[in-house]
């Protein structure tokens, strides 16, 4: 069969949207991306509704609902000791969800799929910034390399359905993610996160020095997930293609200037000291997203803005949080 053909343009607002992962820290911002583009008829399911692994389930609520249109966003996410200590939960899991969720939207004929990807997908030593042509042309990272091949397998199954189905399935790889609904566990959490609870906590104690792991200077890009939301939103109206898109912000920081601009937003005047026994992991991972500004978007939400809006809801949600 033919590649797909798609005309790129506004959707239809009445369209029934899927959006898997609706609670998560992507799938809650797309959520609201919708909302606010006027989609009158989002459709989802928390995973104690509807457990994706559940492949008779899924079959049975696409057959039910059909929805038209879906978001990828549901997946089993975690940090590097998670990913590296359940290697198989990661693999298994994530290609069930993808495989069901998939195979039920293509016996349904949705129309435009989303599927979420991470920049993990690419190889440990990629050149950078990290171009799409990347993928598969060297060794993963070894500590997630299981949720790694979970993910390139998902963009391979789009691409074969576009191919075999002639559906406009797309693909869309975000650098790393932070906003409002972010983890902040003090075990499970992504360093800047992690970094935000550390120095809100040193200011609310009293404490006048923090410690950070590492030397400071690997660099790292940051993306809001407002601007994830509104990408895939973008991407979703207007682009079509068999290949993967990055999303980023197309600039990186260094931890050191991310530190500096989080003790700077909390208020925290004390002393920070950089413990440069620890490791500092990789020195640079950076996504090329000019295929992301060909198809017309770019990142709107600068880093200190975007960090202040997370350290509110920090503070909003404290509570719930810090149990
Ligand atoms: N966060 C990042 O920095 C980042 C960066 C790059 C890419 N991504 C990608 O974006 C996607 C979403 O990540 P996220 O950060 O939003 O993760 P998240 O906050 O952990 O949310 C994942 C969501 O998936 C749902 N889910 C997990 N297992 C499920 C199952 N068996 N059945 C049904 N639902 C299930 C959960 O639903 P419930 O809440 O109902 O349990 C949860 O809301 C992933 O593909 C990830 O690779 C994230």
């Amino acid at each position: 069969m033919a590649e797909p053909s798609f005309t790129p343009g506004p959707l239809d607002r009445s369209d029934r949207v899927y959006i898997a992962g609706h609670r998560g820290l992507v799938g809650s911002a797309v959520k609201r991306k919708f909302e606010a583009e006027g989609f009158t008829d989002l459709v989802s399911r928390t995973s104690a509704e509807l457990d994706l692994k559940d492949r008779a389930a899924v079959f049975d609520f696409f057959a039910q609902e059909r929805p038209k249109h879906v978001v990828l966003a549901a997946a089993k996410v975690g940090g590097i000791l998670a990913n590296n200590t359940y290697p198989h939960d990661f693999l298994s899991e994530n290609l069930q969800i993808q495989v069901n969720v998939m195979d039920a939207a293509v016996e349904h004929g949705v129309e435009r799929l989303v599927f979420l990807g991470s920049s993990c997908i690419y190889p440990k030593l990629a050149e950078q910034p990290i171009h799409e042509d990347a993928l598969l042309t060297g060794h993963l990272e070894p500590t997630n390399d299981a949720y790694a091949i979970a993910k390139i397998a998902g963009i391979l199954q789009v691409q074969a359905v576009r191919r075999q189905h002639g559906l406009p399935w797309i693909s869309a790889m975000p650098t790393n993610l932070y906003g409002p609904g972010d983890n902040f566990s003090p075990t499970g959490s992504h360093v800047l996160p992690a970094l935000i609870r550390r120095y809100d906590e040193a200011v609310r104690d009293g404490v006048d020095r923090v410690e950070n792991w590492g030397t400071g200077t690997p660099r790292r890009e940051f993306l809001h997930v407002d601007d994830m939301a509104a990408a895939v939103f973008h991407l979703i109206e207007h682009y079509d293609g068999p290949d993967q898109v990055n999303v980023g912000t197309g600039s990186d920081v260094t931890i050191r200037e991310i530190a500096e601009t989080i003790a700077k937003v909390v208020g925290f005047e004390g002393e920070t000291v950089w413990d440069t026994s620890k490791p500092d992991g990789t020195p640079q991972k950076l996504l090329d997203v000019s295929k992301l500004a060909e198809a017309g978007w770019t990142a709107q939400i600068g880093l200190e803005d975007g960090l202040r809006s997370t350290i509110d809801w920090f503070h909003e949600n404290a509570d719930s949080i810090r149990q």
